[in-house]
């Protein structure tokens, strides 16, 4: 199966094979192209994809050692994700089954994430999944391919927002989750930092499993002020402790909301697993898997380079489908916005 990922700004292709073997992963970054905007600018994005997913493709193919033939069927984002991305991905991935008289899949992204463990691990269903990416943070009990119970999700920002806004607050480069948690790794004192800058614990004590994050990212700005001398800098030592903090503050949250979400499930999960960028970041793990072995349960996470965007999660997500006997049609529209529990099992009453 071949994948193709172009909803954000990487533009991904990989090949997998039926049983589980990545032949390739190959993932081309525009982060050189945005850098100077501060963010992920979408006309770019788009551009960029159209430039270089005829490249990708080729050297994902080239790297599988496979030839158009070899493929069994094409997959491609569908949505959500910026759209002029989607379209690009999802007009080449029809564009090449048409060609190869090959099935075609309109992929879901964030299926991609919340499958991507059962690629990695082989995890069965039911599982209890955290997705937290730049643009999500939900809880969601993973039934079985498509069904998608949401047990939480985020009332204002995403985890990875918060930490790209505060990384973005220190003058570190976009995205900034990876450079703020190795700022952080420089703590070595991570008690007194945390009583140092005692950041609030969001929606403690409510009932649910949503998250919030903007006080917390409110809560740093404005410690961040107090820290800033009159000449506008701060000093490593104060930016490293925050960021440490930060960091902390962010992994107890999202453990302290999956821990409700455990206690309240409609059926015991087999596995708690974790998926998307922020899974990348090892203090979130960490508390992730403390919480899991609290719960008897094992915990799993996809490899740091099947936690970005990649086209690696699409061709699976694809395959676990397509052995279902779906295919979709050339009509497959790009979506902006598709919710994962679209077609949620209702609960019963
Ligand atoms: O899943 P992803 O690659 O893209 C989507 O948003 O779909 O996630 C990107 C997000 C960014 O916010 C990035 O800063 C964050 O994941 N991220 C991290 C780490 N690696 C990536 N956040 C914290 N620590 C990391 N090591
Ligand atoms: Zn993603």
């Amino acid at each position: 199966m071949l994948g193709i990922e172009t909803s954000c700004d990487e533009t991904a292709a990989s090949v997998v094979t039926d049983d589980a073997r990545i032949l390739s992963n190959v993932i081309y970054s525009q982060l050189v192209q945005h850098a100077p905007h501060g963010g992920v600018v979408p006309e770019i994005a788009a551009r960029a994809h159209l430039e270089s997913v005829g490249r990708v493709v080729d050297e994902a193919l080239k790297q599988a050692g496979v030839t158009w033939s070899d493929l069994s069927a094409v997959s491609a984002t569908a949505g959500p994700g910026l759209i002029g991305g989607v379209m690009v991905g999802l007009m080449t991935g029809k564009a090449i089954a048409a060609h190869l008289d090959k099935p075609f899949l309109g992929i879901n992204h964030l299926e991609g994430h919340a499958l991507s463990p059962r690629l990695s691990h082989g995890v069965e269903f039911p599982y209890m999944l955290l997705l937290v990416s730049g643009g999500h943070t939900q809880i969601l009990l993973v039934e079985d391919v498509g069904q998608y119970r949401l047990l939480g999700t985020t009332v204002d920002d995403a985890a990875g927002e918060c930490f790209d806004k505060t990384a973005k607050l220190l003058s570190l480069p976009q995205p900034g989750g990876p450079h703020l948690e190795k700022l952080a790794g420089k703590c070595t004192d991570l008690a007194s930092a945390i009583a140092r800058f005692d950041l609030p614990r969001p929606l403690l004590g409510k009932k649910g499993c949503d998250f919030s994050f903007s006080g917390l990212k409110t809560a740093v700005r404005e410690k961040l002020e107090a820290l800033t001398t009159p000449d506008g800098t701060v000093k490593e030592s104060d930016a490293v402790d925050l960021a440490a903090a930060l960091q902390h503050a962010i992994a107890g949250h999202l453990s302290a909301r999956l821990k409700k979400a455990l206690e309240s499930a409609p059926q015991k999960p087999k596995a708690l697993v974790a998926a998307g960028g922020v899974a990348a970041n090892g203090a979130v793990r960490a508390a992730l898997e403390k919480l899991a072995s609290e719960a008897g349960l094992p915990f799993m996470a996809p490899p740091s380079s099947l936690c970005t965007d990649n086209g690696a999660m699409i061709a699976w997500a694809g395959i676990e489908h397509f052995r279902r006997g779906r295919t979709d049609g050339m009509d497959v529209a790009a979506r902006p916005r598709w919710p994962l529990d679209e077609n949620r099992v209702k609960l019963s009453t």
